[in-house]
């Protein structure tokens, strides 16, 4: 191994290698820093981060399911001063980029906060998490109209030049819709998938197992979904994906890289294995070399159909 080419640009973000852990599933890096050697993954990206410290939902906020786990943490969070604080400058010290994952409940309240990074050194680009209420419109997810969708990529795009990620709900008709007004808005690559909404109720009891009664069904569960969206969103992309769901091994950040993606992130897999993401990066370049390939970008797009 070595000879071949793992580094990708995500919209502007140098990676050393393919793989990235997904937000909310890898902390801040620090917790994890005695687990896993965190300089060798091609990013980190954090938990969400809105204006202020935040409590999240009230216990219980993750059960298990066959093929995943669906949660209702409620983006609890340190908020963007905590952060920039108390997490940043450990992520700055490992030498990898900084992907930050943003929330809020109104326009100015994402742009708040991706003003705010982008005075901080350290932050390599923006991740925005679209699938939460829009207060001011009836607390329907930003996420789930291309109207408000970009209105809000564009609004954060004046305020930042850091690279704009927005994170693609699942949950809609058509995703190309969303690719192309995310990107006519000033994205600079899509992530995609969030968490799929779901319930799961106690038979015993009768009620919701969730205190928040709904959450987020992750895991491998979401991954064929995930595969179908990457490859449709694909098609219409001018910008890097970053591809997300289920991935619990390398053969399903594989897949993700041969429909269309450029970067993978490792998510409820980390709960079973923080090492999974280092595991994927050896598991690509060996599925590279084995197939006579020299980069990752000879794989990204690759699907035969
Ligand atoms: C416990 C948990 C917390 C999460 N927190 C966030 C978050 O703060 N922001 C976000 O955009 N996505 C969040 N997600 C969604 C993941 O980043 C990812 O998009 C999703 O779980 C699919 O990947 P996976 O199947 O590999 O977990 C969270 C997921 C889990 C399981």
């Amino acid at each position: 191994m070595g000879t071949v080419e793992l580094g990708v640009n995500l919209g502007g973000i140098r990676m050393r290698n393919p793989v990235t852990v997904a937000s909310g599933t890898f902390g801040y890096g620090k917790e994890y820093a005695g687990l896993v050697d965190v300089s060798r993954l091609g990013a980190v990206t954090v938990k969400g981060i809105r204006a202020q410290a935040w409590p999240g939902n009230p216990l219980p906020r993750h059960v298990e399911v066959p093929g995943g786990m669906v949660n209702a943490i409620g983006l609890q969070g340190p908020g963007v001063d905590g952060f920039v604080r108390d997490y940043l400058p450990f992520l700055r010290s490992v030498g990898v980029p900084v992907i930050v994952n943003v929330w809020g409940t109104s326009e100015e309240e994402y742009a708040e906060v991706a003003r705010r990074l982008s005075d901080a050194e350290g932050v390599a680009g923006l991740e925005l998490n679209i699938s939460c209420p829009n207060v001011k419109e009836g607390g329907h997810a930003f996420g789930t109209d291309p109207r408000t969708v970009a209105s809000l990529v564009a609004a954060v795009r004046r305020v930042t030049r850091l690279p704009l990620l927005p994170k693609l709900a699942p949950n809609v008709p058509d995703i190309r819709v969303f690719v192309r007004a995310a990107q006519e808005a000033g994205a600079d690559a899509l992530a995609l998938i969030n968490t799929l909404p779901a319930m799961v109720i106690d038979i015993e009891t009768r009620r919701p197992v969730l205190a928040n009664r709904v959450g987020g069904l992750s895991g491998p569960a979401i991954h064929p979904v995930a595969v179908k969206l990457v490859w449709e969103a694909a098609q219409v992309a001018r910008v890097p994906l970053l591809a997300m769901g289920g991935i619990m091994g390398p053969e399903q950040a594989i897949e993700f890289l041969i429909a269309g993606a450029t970067a993978v992130a490792v998510g409820t897999a980390n709960f079973i294995d923080p090492g999974t993401a280092l595991r994927v990066v050896d598991g690509i370049a060996a599925y590279l070399e084995r197939h006579g390939l020299r980069s990752v970008a000879e794989l990204t797009g690759s699907v035969v159909v």
